[in-house]
């Protein structure tokens, strides 16, 4: 049978084949230290169940509108009002089956044949797929780690053509970590504005960062960059609803209304109790993401202590997300080849970099427990010291 290009195109996710040999082997009885969760490995909190639960009970069990209840498209319109000082009306903003639905929203609604979409490296391995499938040309723009892993205005610059059409841009990151500060995202926006590039800002992991860092949405800069921004966040990271399928998207009203049309053919409406859930997530206690951020930040204290006396591993440190990019290059195998020896002669589970796009690299997840960290990092270490 003939599968369509558009299918054929796509690159089968390296995430979830290790995940997957990882899971195998942990079936055989044996123990595996995984670093490879993209998800926190913490419970949706009470009160928001509880939401979901009564929704259900009352029957709230029908199709809603496609781009979401009012009540939460509003309290949407509050939170982006509040927490990040970006200002759309209920009719800018889309509920989709989660952030990443709502990012190829986006860039089907913008992106198509011909259009070139640049995307920062490493980067959230999905971008690119979707790019591709919208029919648009992903250009890469290899970071540096003495930039913190963050695109540079003048190398968006230089990767700019009469083609381009969007920028990515994912603060906090995936697989980095890293936290665009406000003035490198005025730089950023100052460049997409000189040639009406488009910036999807995705901002999933907004709510877990460290140290201090703050995060800034790219939207907030100004009026140019908000008239070419789509923000996208959702609910999965910050209050552990990965299994919900609940994240939004807020843009200039001609970008919203396409994407509700198109998400209207597609998929319809989010689904209507997991809506419930996510307006108490906004309306209710934010203690438990300040708790998850904590724990995950201890955790992320003990990896970055662990990897600062290993001699040939460079980590740079990351000020948010769940994730420790480290550069295993120096021991002189692919990413592919490290993550599948650490897997079956350490039994550490980690992504290799190849999939975001930096083969020198591989990544941890600390959205595990300490116990399984500790452990997991002896035996890395270990492994590092024989390979
Ligand atoms: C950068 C980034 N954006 C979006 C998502 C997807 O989020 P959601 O579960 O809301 O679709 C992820 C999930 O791993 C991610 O890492």
């Amino acid at each position: 049978m003939q599968l369509s290009s558009r299918a054929t195109s796509l690159t089968p996710s390296l995430s979830l084949s290790i995940d997957s040999k990882a899971k195998a082997m942990k079936s055989e009885g044996i123990d595996i230290c995984s670093f490879g969760a993209g998800e926190p490995d913490f419970d949706t909190p009470e009160h928001v169940k509880a939401a979901a639960i009564a929704a259900l009970e009352a029957g709230f069990t029908k199709y809603t509108p496609s781009s979401g209840i009012p009540e939460l498209r509003q309290a949407i319109v509050d939170k982006l009002f509040n927490d990040n000082d970006l200002e759309y009306k209920p009719s800018q903003i889309i509920v989709s089956n989660g952030a990443k639905h709502a990012c190829y929203n986006a860039i089907l609604a913008t992106c198509q044949p011909g259009d070139e979409v640049i995307i920062p490296a490493p980067y959230w391995l999905s971008y690119p797929e979707m790019v591709r499938l919208a029919g648009a040309e992903p250009v890469f723009v290899q970071t540096k780690e003495e930039n913190h892993w963050k695109i540079t205005a003048e190398e968006f610059e230089n990767a700019m053509t009469p083609r381009t059409k969007m920028i990515i841009i994912n603060t906090p990151g995936n697989p980095t970590g890293s936290v665009y500060s406000r003035s490198e995202l005025e730089m950023i926006a100052a460049v997409a504005a000189e040639e009406e590039i488009l910036i999807l800002s995705d901002e999933i992991y907004e709510k877990l960062v460290y140290d201090g860092a703050e995060h800034f949405s790219i939207g907030a800069v100004g009026p140019d960059a908000y008239n070419l921004t789509i923000t996208v966040n959702g609910f999965s990271k910050a209050y552990a609803m990965t299994g919900w399928r609940l994240g939004y998207l807020g843009a200039p009203e001609a970008i919203a209304r396409a994407v509700d049309s198109i998400q209207s053919h597609i998929t319809s409406n989010a689904c209507s109790f997991a809506q419930k859930g996510g307006l108490a997530a906004l309306k209710g206690e934010q203690q438990s993401v300040t708790d998850m951020r904590d724990e995950f930040n201890l955790r992320r204290e003990y990896m970055l202590d662990r990897f600062s006396k290993m001699p040939n591993i460079s980590v740079v440190r990351p000020d948010g997300a769940f994730y420790v990019l480290a550069n295993v290059s120096k021991l002189g195998l692919s990413s592919q080849n490290f993550a599948d020896r650490l897997l079956s002669k350490a039994n550490v589970a980690v992504v290799p970099g190849v999939a975001f796009g930096d083969d020198r690299t591989v990544r941890f997840s600390y959205a595990t427990g300490l116990d399984v960290i500790k452990k997991g990092m002896d035996r890395f270490e270990e492994f590092c010291r024989t390979v």
